[in-house]
């Protein structure tokens, strides 16, 4: 009997080869496209998924579910990796797996499969997904395998005759709604500038609006429901800010970054909409957060973007650390200004009914409700320590 394998596919040159990979070795290959919001020709990778020998090619409809389950969880915890990285491929490949499981078990597959290389995160994000998801399945990872150089798998795809639209450019891209990366080729070089052909939803500098622009950002319970206060879907409303905030070439990241495989890479991303809303989503928090809470999140945020970059969305401490993130939301509501211009995004006002910023309190002119005597015997007993420690050392 033929053996199936249901494999996670993108349309391009890796997963591509996967499946006449899958196909010589006697599987059907069932391949799964998972829509995460990533701006590909979905039919042009049906195609390319039949020409490579696909059975079955299915494209799985989750933009939506990937905003409300995945991004809009990463926007609370304003999820950074090395504070720098909004997580775009750690956050889908949960996601991906998730659906490549339901397809395995539609179709009764022996086998899960995806087209990652041994040396990056994503075969470590899918593998424990599958693990935790469908632990009695086996796992396929072609393209670690044998070893298949990317000159090779290149060389594979022309003679197998699969068409590889990026085989054009020497990035390695990976998109989707919550932002794009690109790696290898000349990034591989960490001293060279990257040039303007890595970058997509970013403008170049000469190409930017000249005129700065505003737009306000509405928060209900620290996700982002409007802007310029017309209510949006989630997965609309990042679309819509990528568009302007990528318009201004903000949202561009050049890093090194260390992998989960013990391997420091150079990676350069684009996350326009990502970076705009971790920025005014924490202006808001500043402005609505108790003083202890604000101080304590940070460090729960940290551990969770950790937790989802190292591949371990879908364990209890994941589940717990978003607990404590969405009881601290409650009062995350109201509205932030957002300027942008060139390369820039800046936060130049805020406002909610469930601020603690007190304007009588804060206040050096009329209205002052600050009782200012109270202040000496406050000092007085925060700095007794420190007196009577200063005394002692006098006197020794
Ligand atoms: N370094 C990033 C991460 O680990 C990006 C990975 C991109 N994946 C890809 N298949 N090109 O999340």
């Amino acid at each position: 009997m033929t053996k199936r394998a249901v494999l996670a596919y993108s349309g391009g040159l890796d997963t591509s080869v996967t499946v006449r990979w899958l196909t010589d070795q006697g599987y059907d290959v069932h391949a799964v496209v998972v829509d995460v919001g990533q701006h590909d020709d979905f039919e042009a990778a049906r195609a390319r998924g039949d020409i490579a020998g696909a059975v079955d090619v299915r494209v799985v409809r989750s933009a939506d579910r990937f905003a409300e389950e995945f991004v809009a969880h990463a926007i609370k915890a304003n999820a950074l990796y090395e504070g720098k990285y909004a997580l775009v491929s750690s956050l889908a490949r949960p996601l991906i797996a998730e659906e490549v499981v339901r397809v395995a078990r539609e179709v009764g597959a022996d086998a899960l499969a995806h087209g990652c290389t041994g040396k990056g995160n994503d075969q470590v994000r899918f593998e424990v997904a599958f693990g935790a998801l469908a632990p009695e399945m086996e796992v396929i990872a072609p393209v670690r395998e044998p070893g298949i150089p990317r000159e090779k798998a290149i060389a594979l795809a022309e003679e197998w005759g699969i068409p590889i639209p990026t085989v054009a450019n020497s990035y390695s891209i990976d998109e989707n709604l919550w932002g794009r990366t690109a790696e290898c080729g000349p990034l591989e070089d960490p001293w060279t500038a990257p040039e303007e052909d890595a970058y997509e939803r970013t403008a170049a500098p000469s190409e930017r609006p000249s005129e700065p622009a505003e737009i306000v950002v509405g928060f209900e319970c620290g996700r982002p429901v409007s802007l310029d206060g017309s209510a949006k879907p989630l997965t609309q409303l990042v679309r819509e800010l990528d568009d302007v905030a990528g318009s201004y070439g903000y949202g561009r990241v050049d890093m090194i970054e260390n992998r989960r495989v013990g391997i420091k890479s150079r990676e350069v991303y684009e996350t326009p909409a990502a970076l705009a809303l971790i920025t005014a989503h924490r202006a808001l928090e500043d402005l609505t957060l108790e003083r202890e809470v604000g101080h304590f999140k940070p460090g729960i945020e940290q551990r969770w973007a950790d937790l989802v970059y190292d591949g371990l969305w879908f364990s209890p401490l994941r589940e717990a650390l978003d607990a404590f993130v969405a009881a601290t939301q409650e009062s995350v509501t109201g509205d932030v200004r957002l300027r942008f211009s060139s390369g820039e995004c800046t936060v130049v006002g805020r406002r909610s009914e469930t601020a603690l910023y007190d304007h009588g309190l804060a206040t050096y002119g009329a209205g002052d409700l600050f009782d200012q005597r109270h202040a000496e015997g406050f000092i007085r007993l925060w700095g007794l320590p420190l007196k009577v420690w200063s005394e002692r050392r006098n006197r020794v």
